[in-house]
């Protein structure tokens, strides 16, 4: 069988999927960080994500907000629960770059996430190549974010949700179905888009960030995702490790937290 791909570097993956034009319109403004680049960027959008090029967990990630006219202080810098504030923008490069300058990381126009139980949230949408060798979407999960975290990762203190729950929360029945629909669309043509590159990817994790108008946009893709945010729903992981395991895919399903533990007990052997 061959060795599945994996492409690590987030710069890459945005460049990739930029050049495709039904996707486009879904990723958030990305650029590489530099000097120069973060200082447009914040000329044009009020809210910036940094984040490590390679890396997960949301281990590394920064928010930067531009701050009202009539503050003192121009920018606010945002690490896992630091904040920072600056009256200069070379005093707030100086130091992001004290963190930043020994590893690539990227710029993002920060997405006004919508809230659900008071937290952020965002998606995590599974695309795996079938037992047909298609690609099909196999599993849909809502995260919310630790109290006051700027990630919704499970490593950092984000928990999944109910997805049924949140959509009847959000939407009615008709704007669920047109909803679930440019989800599958948007998740499948960005699979369609990197294999056209790594013709041996045989999985993503789609991370979506919902505005508050509910606009999708995609945050990151990931090549190797960790199967257990779906520990929810056991129709679902088992269909994710049974197709994972149709390409030689080992998920290492051992539940780390207690939210997942307990679900893992439901779940039995598997
Ligand atoms: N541009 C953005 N706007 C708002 N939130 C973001 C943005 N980028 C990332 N996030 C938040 O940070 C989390 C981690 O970012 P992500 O790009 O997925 O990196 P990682 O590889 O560490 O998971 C996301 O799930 C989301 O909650
Ligand atoms: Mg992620």
């Amino acid at each position: 069988m061959p060795k599945q791909s994996v492409i690590p570097d987030k710069w890459e993956k945005t460049v990739l999927l930029q050049q495709n034009r039904k996707i486009n319109k879904f990723i958030p403004e990305t650029k590489k960080l530099d000097y120069e680049a973060l200082q447009n960027m914040l000329k044009k959008h009020k809210m910036v994500y940094i984040k490590p090029s390679i890396g997960g967990g949301g281990v590394g990630i920064m928010k930067i907000n531009k701050l009202k006219k009539k503050n003192s202080k121009q920018y606010k810098l945002q690490k896992i629960l630091n904040k920072k504030y600056f009256v200069t923008y070379d005093g707030l490069f100086n130091s992001i770059q004290s963190v930043t300058s020994k590893k690539e990381y990227i710029i993002q126009k920060g997405i006004y996430l919508c809230k659900y139980q008071d937290r952020l949230m965002d998606l995590r949408i599974m695309v795996q190549e079938n037992l047909k060798k298609e690609w099909e979407v196999t599993g849909l999960a809502a995260r919310i974010s630790g109290a006051n975290k700027i990630v919704t990762n499970v490593n950092s203190g984000g928990v999944t949700v109910d997805f049924d729950t949140m959509l009847n929360h959000f939407f009615t029945n008709a704007d669920k179905t047109r909803f679930l629909e440019m989800l599958h669309t948007i998740s499948l043509e960005t699979a369609k888009q990197l294999q056209k590159s790594y013709p041996n990817l045989k999985e993503i994790g789609v991370d979506i960030g919902l505005d508050r108008k509910m606009y999708p946009w995609i945050l990151e893709v990931n090549t190797k995702p960790d199967p257990r945010v779906f520990f929810r729903d056991k129709r679902t992981i088992e269909k994710v490790v049974r197709y994972g395991r149709s390409y030689g895919r080992k998920y290492n399903l051992k539940p780390k937290y207690e939210h997942e533990k307990k679900f893992a007990r439901k779940l039995g052997k598997m």
